[in-house]
């Protein structure tokens, strides 16, 4: 599975949010770093073929996303940056939902849901009001959504916003256990949420990669010790 994206622009009246975008995903764990600004909420956009791209091709298999419509929504998991939840439904609720949203089959959903909610570690709360969930809480069922009916290609911007330190560790290993026949594309400005998790990694700035490929090869060519560092360097 490759999903292959050719010179993708996009522009808001004079913004130039991205320019050019040219990468080939394979299966395994991308970090997209970049400040707030970078264009990674605006890529994450064209992926989802939530809005459209002036300029490009984004391709799976061979064929470009927009002509596979509905069979290229099927295999994406989408995790916006910006969620609205609906506060009054139980986390059950709220994940069947989203199952029937998916056009997913009841009796698959109904294990599905089951066994997710253990996954994110929030089978004891499934009947609660989302409402009353904490950050981290919240952060976790919307998790369990983005991966019911087992997408293939995961998008995730921003998942780690609102947790704690311990919930953001709890986070990584979690992607990390997934499958490891899934392209993960993970954006984020925390370096550290991708720093030992991610395969390769692709930094951003005003809609260019400045630079991409393995944490190991980004710290020699920056000759520094840490990611962190290799991004203050690449980015400065
Ligand atoms: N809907 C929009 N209308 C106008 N400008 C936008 C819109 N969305 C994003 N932009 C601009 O595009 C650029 C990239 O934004 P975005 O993709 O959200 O970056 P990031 O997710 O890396 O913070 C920024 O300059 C931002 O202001
Ligand atoms: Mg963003």
């Amino acid at each position: 599975m490759e999903l292959i994206l050719e010179d993708v622009s996009k522009n808001y009246g004079q913004t130039r949010a991205l320019d050019k975008f040219s990468y080939v995903f394979k299966c395994g764990i991308y970090g997209i770093l970049g400040a707030n600004g970078a264009g990674k909420s605006t890529l994450f956009n064209l992926l989802t073929d939530n809005i459209k791209r002036q300029e490009g091709r984004i391709m799976l298999g061979g064929r470009d996303i927009l002509d596979m419509g509905r069979d290229y929504r099927r295999l994406i998991g989408y995790m916006p940056q910006q969620q609205g939840f609906y506060d009054k439904m139980s986390a059950v609720s709220y994940l069947k939902y989203v199952a029937y949203l998916k056009g997913m089959k009841k009796k698959a959903s109904k294990e599905q849901i089951e066994k997710l909610l253990e996954l994110v570690h929030l089978s004891q709360y499934k009947y609660k009001r989302v409402g009353g969930f904490s950050g981290g809480m919240k952060q976790r069922l919307y998790i369990a959504a983005t991966l019911l009916d087992d997408p293939d290609i995961l998008f995730l911007d921003e998942p780690t916003a609102g947790l704690d330190p311990k919930e953001r560790v709890d986070f990584r290993t979690f992607l990390s256990d997934l499958s490891k026949d899934k392209i993960i594309l993970v954006a984020t400005h925390v370096v550290s949420d991708v720093e030992n998790i991610a395969d390769e990694v692709i930094v951003m700035k005003n809609g260019h990669i400045i630079k991409s490929g393995s944490p190991d090869v980004l710290k020699e060519d920056t000759a520094t010790a840490s990611l962190e560092e290799a991004y203050m360097v690449l980015t400065a």
